[in-house]
């Protein structure tokens, strides 16, 4: 969950570096740090906080050219936030400088037998025992080196590790942790996600669990754990730069929310045609899901999970095939019903989530077929997985999840059409809603005109210490994730209720200090719905609500709406994504926080 950038190679300066670090700040940014390696010296610079507390520590420098360098952004697991806790980490002698991303979970073991052996350690970190074990192994050759001390590690690494013994040269790793790398003219770079390498170059070779990469100038060279070369072609990207940069908007969140209705065209462009569905990545499994397939297990966390929860709704109630879904970290410790006729749905916007990932390994161990739908081409979940369907939107760089989520829905529902379609259980409510995915783009185009409207009401409810979401069905998984997206980024206590569940315990919360928001989907259940706003009402908690166009009742009941144009009722938890995602990011401005950087969070979760 931290970020990594390097080089080794001609032309560039220590301000390219830091930009390159700033696209990976997502990842984590409770420390920077930088390792330059000039003349057979290594200087080290690094800074608690974020990455402009550093830049602003070293001006001087900025303009500096530099051939080999290492960069980490850091979200802290072992040690706390302070400047020595930053990476790189150096050795006793300074001759060598490592950064990683990962856990090392014999860390205590080995840093007792190298304090043992004479050496000091100047942090908390498991990571300082690689840049110890790299000075106690090393006899003149790096790679060599390197090999030997990842035979001894445990845990999860993504490392790039230099010695001036060595000059232009970087010996990265990868194994549980992401790591991708590259060569452009001149200069050779890792990292940890592909965009701080898009300016240079856009042919890349991601790392897969156990490999070793020698960074020169001339290029790189891969090998396995026992020093064998590996020939691998790289692969292609067609992101480019200005994808990840935020175009005038203030926050990236704003900018992926405004995204939204080209996100979900990208997404859905040649998957679907009048409602009928055609994902061509499905293809092969057409005779699987026809013949043998009888239970789909779904595996997603966070907001990714929301959106598999909606498929579920999606396919039970249309098509009555049966679905079940678990949050990743608990569907690996839950022993799973899964075998061969069972279809697992991953959903994972990084490609990297660690729950996730095992969630993987165990479904396939048990003989079930596993279909991923990600966002990052090339991550680690697809790559283990049986088929995938990557979600088109461009990267994604604010830590809350906006126009991967509306994408994610998309295409699990055309995915959820394809297969009631091939086993016979397509349905006219299936074509309508899928029509409706067809018209999004306007759709999102509309919703997202009341960008003002939210504005003013977000300056009512941001003083409150608490907010509950409710909802019945598909307005259900839609209050699970308002609640989650106005939590991560504003720190208001708010959950997610099945409005039907208020009167079993929740609704005791509930006073003129605790308001909800409500979803009124235009159902066959609305009336139930509109019965628990009453409820909320008659504890004196103020409500406001996103109903339907025209629904007068909202208009009387609640204290505060917006009314959204029309939608088939398995299409509101899309239809609506827009109003939460503004909403809580608009109370988070209010309270003077960062919506693109909560505290404590980072993009990309890769550790349990
Ligand atoms: C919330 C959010 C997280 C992620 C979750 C899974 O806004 O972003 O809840 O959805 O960590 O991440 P991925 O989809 O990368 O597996």
């Amino acid at each position: 969950m931290c970020g990594i950038f390097g080089f080794v190679g001609e032309g560039l300066n220590v301000q390219d570096l830091i930009n390159g670090l700033k696209k990976l700040e997502y990842r984590g940014y409770d420390s920077a740090g930088i390792a330059i390696e000039n003349e057979k010296n290594i200087s080290i610079y690094k800074k608690e906080g974020r990455i402009y507390n550093l830049e602003s520590e070293i001006p001087q420098l900025m303009e500096k050219k530099i051939s080999t360098a290492l960069g980490h952004t850091r979200w802290a697991t072992h040690g706390g936030v302070s400047d020595q806790n930053s990476h790189p980490h150096t050795d006793c002698t300074g001759k060598v400088a490592i950064i990683h991303n990962g856990i090392i979970e014999n860390f205590q073991y080995l840093r007792e037998k190298l304090i043992k052996n004479g050496h000091i350690f100047k942090s908390e970190t498991d990571s300082e025992v690689i840049a110890h074990m790299v000075e106690e192994n090393y006899s003149g050759n790096l790679l060599e080196c390197v090999i030997k001390v990842l035979h001894e590690l445990n845990g999860a690494y993504a490392i790039g590790v230099i010695h001036t013994d060595e000059p232009n040269c970087i010996i990265a790793a990868r194994k549980g942790s992401p790591l991708v790398i590259s060569a452009g003219s001149n200069i050779s770079m890792l990292a940890s996600d592909v965009t701080p390498i898009l300016r240079y170059s856009k042919d890349v070779n991601f790392l897969n669990d156990g490999e070793i990469a020698k960074l020169t100038n001339n290029g790189y060279e891969l090998y396995d754990l026992q020093g064998n070369k590996i020939e691998r072609k790289p692969i292609h990207i067609n992101w480019d730069e200005a994808c990840a940069e935020r175009s005038g908007y203030n926050h990236f969140m704003e900018k992926e929310i405004f995204e939204q209705p080209i996100a979900i065209k990208s997404a859905t462009i040649g998957r679907l045609k009048d409602g009928i569905p055609c994902i061509k990545e499905l293809e092969p499994l057409k005779d699987f899901i026809e013949t043998k397939l009888e239970k789909i297990y779904i595996v997603a966390c966070g907001t990714a999970y929301h959106a598999g929860l909606a498929m579920k709704y999606f396919m039970q109630y249309y098509s009555n095939i049966d679905v079940s879904i678990e949050v990743a970290s608990e569907f690996r410790y839950m022993n799973p019903k899964i075998d061969g006729k069972t279809l697992t749905i991953a959903i994972s916007q990084s490609g990297e989530t660690l729950d996730t990932l095992e969630g993987v390994r165990i479904a396939r161990k048990n003989g079930s077929h596993v279909l991923t739908v990600c966002n990052v081409v090339g991550s680690t979940i697809p790559r283990e997985s049986d088929s995938v369907i990557y979600m088109n939107t461009g990267p994604e760089i604010g830590v809350a999840a906006t126009k991967t989520y509306t994408a994610q829905i998309a295409i699990l529902y055309i995915v959820g059409a394809q297969i009631a379609l091939w086993k016979n259980l397509y349905s006219e409510d299936i074509k309508n809603a899928l029509c409706q995915i067809e018209n999004l783009p306007e759709y999102f185009n509309t919703v997202l005109g009341y960008s003002q409207k939210i504005k003013e009401l977000s300056k009512s409810y941001c003083g409150y210490r608490n907010m509950m979401y409710i909802g019945r069905r598909f307005g259900y998984t839609a209050a699970l994730e308002g609640a989650l997206k106005l939590k991560e980024i504003s720190y208001i206590n708010a959950t997610g209720y099945q409005a039907g569940e208020l009167k079993h315990g929740p609704i005791a919360l509930l006073d003129q200090e605790f308001p909800v928001f409500a979803m009124v989907c235009d159902d066959d259940i609305k009336e139930k719905m509109i019965s628990n706003i009453m409820e909320v009402k008659a504890r004196k908690a103020r409500v406001v609500a996103v109903g339907i166009e025209g629904d007068e009742k909202i208009k009387t009941l609640t204290d505060d709406y917006i009314l959204i144009p029309k939608c088939e009722q398995a299409v509101f938890p899309l239809a609506v994504a827009p109003v939460m995602q503004l909403f809580a990011y608009n109370v988070a401005l209010l309270r003077e926080l960062d919506p693109d950087k909560p505290r404590n969070l980072a993009k990309s979760v890769t550790v349990e």
